[in-house]
């Protein structure tokens, strides 16, 4: 039985694909913040590049990745896809489980697969700067490798509570020369007035994206860069599932299930929107988004116009979320915790097509010891979500033979203090209650 299903560099995708074009019903369009009319690529023009605003809103199924991303992309692109085989005999089950080993960039996440292509685009066009804000570390560590290959400077806002909890993704940062403060931060208004209310907070995603969009708007030098959510960022990430498919073909199999983690959707979307061809065409394929029970976007969240973050500056996406003012508990998957979900992903959940599933802290740290003492690596807490729900498939009836397919979005050699809080047993589970979910959607924008 082979173990890894591997292509060549030359195998590398050459274009992305755009399931925006594919999802029935479509996407609603972003809506000015204060006009709330339907936006144009010339009014984010000030911070993102024309090259990516194309993707953002293109019409294009497929769209081709220039050779200068295809170059840095073959550091560590193909990814292995492989056979979970030593999971599978500790769980008992006659499922096949395969997983997507994404940490293998040279930042130990999927996040580079955007991050190469977003600093590209802004070079092209002459972007000096670029700033950004990071949940867990993987988005920050990613784009300061990309600026890195671009000669670009980068300054990266980073959820205080990771910043603390995290210092070798700081340092990592550092290492590839870019900038890295805890954010709410004295150098924003944004980051002023937030620390004026709650001098404590642990941060939020929402709040380091108002840093991160008023430092661009604030240079003339500098522009944007987000790490999941946006049309373009999932469709960057698709070269995950395009690989996959063509990895499953070459040993045989097709898929019954697809699982990923959602944060803001980007790994999820780029392993499983590749494979909704096939779904539309009859294909029989769960797709399960997994999130945690403490920031519940998809499972509790509603459908709706929403800003992306806390100071209301950026665009209104129609997605679902929990409020932009949603500050969520301190859980260890940094990068799960934002109140909002791309509008891709959102898409699919709401014509049905993506199942979504929440599960707890613990459950899913258990899952990720579970999967390193079987497989040897060590996942992301991120990660262990998609492996716990990959878990709760294979086992569900452990005699049924399916096909599981999971993204595994990163590894966890930098998140090692969580494991130590997990093994310490300083780790809880938590529920988002219908109380604060209702004072928190009270918040949303009246369309
Ligand atoms: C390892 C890992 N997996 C998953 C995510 C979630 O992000 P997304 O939903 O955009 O893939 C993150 C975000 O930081 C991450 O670091």
């Amino acid at each position: 039985m082979t173990k890894k299903i591997l292509l060549s560099d030359g195998e590398i995708p050459r274009q992305w694909y755009n399931a925006a074009v594919d999802i029935p019903g479509g996407l609603n369009p972003p809506l000015d913040p204060v006009s709330k009319q339907p936006m144009g690529p010339e009014k984010l023009a000030p911070i993102f590049p024309m090259g990516l605003l194309a993707q953002e809103m293109s019409d294009q199924r497929f769209i081709d990745i220039p050779q200068e991303v295809l170059d840095i992309y073959a550091i560590w692109r193909t990814t292995p896809l492989v056979r979970a085989t030593n999971l599978e005999k500790a769980l008992g089950t006659k499922s096949k489980i395969f997983f997507k080993n994404e940490s293998v960039s040279p930042v130990g996440s999927h996040k580079a697969n955007s991050a190469v292509p977003q600093a590209f685009f802004n070079m092209k066009e002459g972007v000096k700067r670029l700033s950004t804000e990071t949940g867990a570390g993987q988005w920050g560590c990613a784009l300061s490798f990309a600026t890195s290959k671009f000669g670009l400077e980068c300054k990266v806002y980073m959820v205080r509570v990771s910043f603390e909890q995290k210092p070798y993704r700081k340092s990592m940062i550092q290492t590839y020369g870019a900038t890295v403060i805890p954010s709410p931060s004295t150098d924003t208004k944004a980051g002023r007035d937030i620390l004026a209310e709650f001098p404590d907070t642990p941060g939020s995603l929402g709040i380091a994206i108002s840093e991160a969009v008023e430092d661009a708007f604030s240079r003339q030098d500098t522009k944007y860069a987000l790490g999941s959510v946006l049309n373009h960022v999932c469709v960057h990430q698709s070269v995950i599932g395009l690989e996959a498919k063509r990895q499953l073909a070459m040993a045989g199999e097709t898929a019954d299930v697809i699982i990923g983690c959602c944060g803001g959707g980007s790994n999820f979307a780029g392993l499983a929107a590749p494979f909704l061809p096939d779904y539309l065409e009859g294909k029989k394929i769960r797709f399960i988004g997994v999130e945690p029970a403490s920031c519940p976007t998809l499972t509790m969240g509603k459908l709706a116009y929403d800003y992306g973050d806390v100071a209301q500056s950026t665009p209104l996406l129609y997605m679902y979320t929990l409020g932009h003012g949603f500050i969520p508990p301190g859980i260890h998957a940094g990068g799960l915790r934002y109140h909002g979900m791309a509008p891709m992903v959102s898409a699919m959940v709401r014509e049905n097509i993506v199942e979504p599933l929440k599960v707890q802290q613990l459950e899913c740290f258990e899952a990720g010891v579970l999967f390193a003492r079987a497989e040897g690596i060590i996942p992301a807490p991120e990660t262990c979500h998609a492996i716990r729900a990959a878990i709760i498939e294979a086992t569900r009836d452990l005699k049924k033979e399916q096909t599981i397919l999971f993204n595994f979005s990163g590894h966890g050699l930098l998140d090692m203090s969580s494991y130590d809080k997990y093994f310490a047993g300083e780790l809880h589970d938590y529920d988002y209650s219908e109380a604060e979910l209702t004072r928190s959607l009270a918040g949303l924008p009246k369309i």
